[in-house]
């Protein structure tokens, strides 16, 4: 037999155990209601995608895809396994084969060292005859060699949703639908990022876009109303809704390279990090949170004085659509956010009890990201993402998280403990536990037949509300006798009195 190993969840992800799965369910069923009410229909998403999507969207330059993507390299199914030594020339054709169908990538690269390989077998077998030991050190070379394919496309795990939404929309021709394409979606995301407190490798986002030709504020302050409405149905307290405008096409490239000139000036007080930014995205330099470097930031010209006239009167009517709503905000010149396709209004929340980890959902709208990836142009987007990981810990901490059940039990606690004695009580207790969970009850039916007192000590260790007991003696008087674990009280009851009794003691 192999080694024992026991083996613990990676570094960054976790398991979300029972109870407060529950709490988890709690909340993507609230948001599937809330969501529901306006319009909005799920979309499930697939787990990867090309790496060129993210890129393409996110932005090369950006954290998350220039250091925090999971990716890796397909391989068609075709391709045989990895080969021995006698096997590479046989390799060597079959990826030729594939390359021409198409299965393995034409890249120049991998052209170009189908070429070189082909031709260093040519001469592998003239160098057998010569010398033995010289035709096995080549076909150790060629053996490396082999290993620079790039055998199939790029793929990431999703590090983000907006961008396989719009992928989506365009690939199914969702323009064509009536009025604006609403969608929602909720699951796990992947960044690899340093690990902490309400920050995950792999974490989960409730996320929802508006798709469609019309860029209305009105659309903007509706999708921050939905949001708010959410968390208010969850009782998240202490949730602050933060706005700006980041302007678009016409008026950020100015703003840009205004910032870009003065943080040349005071580049040498800046850190490392800041430093690289002033070439690789110099607004990402306003979303420092380095003590030393605010007071320099404080001094920058600021998006909201560089706006053109288009998205000055957009985020003036944003704001009066949001006041229309009876929406607190407040305006944070600084949120400028970490992803490439923002335009115009970008907005986050923060809530408490979160440490320095304090955005619990960021969005923004991205006129131009449908077009970007071979969309119509005329689509605008508009969305939103939280983090479900950051909105429980947040509901939690505030106390009002709290959900029923233990540790590895359901989510309303336990029912009815069926304990049954006797091979006859078995078949009867099999039929009642259908008929119980039938009615809506949660049952704990014992697999096995225990001695009275075991069973029973179990049924108030699983926290049972009651314990119907089948004995020979019961079956014979068409009877069960139900004991209330709470106080001990027992009494016999006939099946059809049991089931309102149950009901009973549950609506108390
Ligand atoms: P984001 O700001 O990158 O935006 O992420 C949204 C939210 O996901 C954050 O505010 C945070 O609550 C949560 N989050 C991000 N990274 C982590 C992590 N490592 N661990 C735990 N939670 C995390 C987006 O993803 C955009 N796609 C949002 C969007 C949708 N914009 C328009 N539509």
């Amino acid at each position: 037999m192999a080694e024992k190993r026991q083996f613990q969840a990676i570094k960054g992800v976790r398991d979300i155990l029972p109870p407060e799965s529950a709490l988890w369910n709690r909340v993507e069923q609230t948001a599937r209601e809330v969501f529901g009410t306006f319009g909005f229909a799920e979309i499930r998403l697939p787990i990867f995608e090309d790496t060129e999507l993210f890129a393409r969207s996110v932005g090369q330059e950006t954290d998350i895809v220039s250091k925090e993507m999971y990716t890796f390299v397909d391989r068609p199914l075709e391709l045989p396994a990895k080969p021995t030594m006698g096997e590479i020339p046989g390799y060597i054709e079959a990826i030729g084969h594939l390359m021409h169908s198409g299965a393995i990538p034409k890249s120049q690269a991998n052209v170009e060292r189908l070429k070189f390989l082909t031709d260093e077998i040519k001469e592998l077998y003239p160098l057998f005859e010569k010398s033995v030991e010289r035709y096995a050190d080549r076909l150790l070379v060629l053996s490396y060699a082999i290993e620079d394919f790039q055998l199939g496309p790029e793929i990431s795990l999703r590090p983000e949703a907006t961008a396989s939404v719009v992928r989506a929309y365009t690939e199914h021709g969702m323009q064509t639908l009536p009025g604006n394409v609403k969608l929602y979606y909720m699951g796990p995301m992947f960044r690899r990022e340093r690990p902490q407190k309400g920050r995950y490798r792999q974490f989960y986002q409730i996320g929802a876009e508006v798709l469609g030709s019309s860029d209305a504020p009105g659309i903007d302050a509706e999708v921050i109303e939905m949001l708010l409405a959410f968390f208010e149905r969850l009782k998240l307290k202490g949730a602050v809704l933060h706005i700006n405008s980041i302007g678009d096409k016409n008026c950020r490239p100015a703003y840009v390279e205004r910032l870009h000139a003065e943080l040349q000036k005071v580049r040498e007080q800046l850190g490392a990090d800041s430093q690289r930014r002033i070439e690789t995205n110099p607004l990402r330099v306003l979303d420092s949170k380095l003590e030393h470097e605010q007071a320099i930031i404080e001094k920058l010209p600021r998006i909201a004085d560089h706006l053109c006239a288009e998205c000055r009167a957009h985020y003036d009517e944003v704001k009066r659509q949001l006041a229309l709503r009876g929406i607190a905000y407040q305006e944070n010149w600084r949120l400028v956010r970490g992803l490439d396709y923002y335009m115009r209004t970008t907005f986050e929340i923060t809530a408490p009890g979160l440490g320095s980890q304090n955005a619990v959902c960021g969005g923004g709208r991205y006129d131009g990201l449908v077009e970007l990836l071979g969309g119509p142009a005329t689509t605008k987007g508009i969305g939103f993402a939280i983090g479900t990981d950051r909105l429980v810990l947040s509901l939690q901490e505030s106390g009002v998280g709290e959900v029923s059940g233990g540790p590895a039990r359901p989510a309303g606690g336990l029912d009815v403990y069926l304990a049954w004695f006797g091979a006859a009580a078995q078949t009867a207790a099999v039929g009642l536990a259908r008929r119980l969970r039938d009615a809506g009850f949660v049952v704990e039916l014992p697999a096995v037949e225990m001695k009275f007192g075991k069973s029973l000590g179990l049924a108030d260790r699983l926290k049972a509300r009651h314990a119907v007991i089948l004995g020979e003696d019961e079956l014979a008087a068409g009877v069960v006798a139900v004991k209330r674990l709470a106080d001990g009280t027992q009494q016999k009851l006939a099946e059809q009195d049991l089931f309102s009794h149950l009901r009973a003691a549950r609506d108390f």
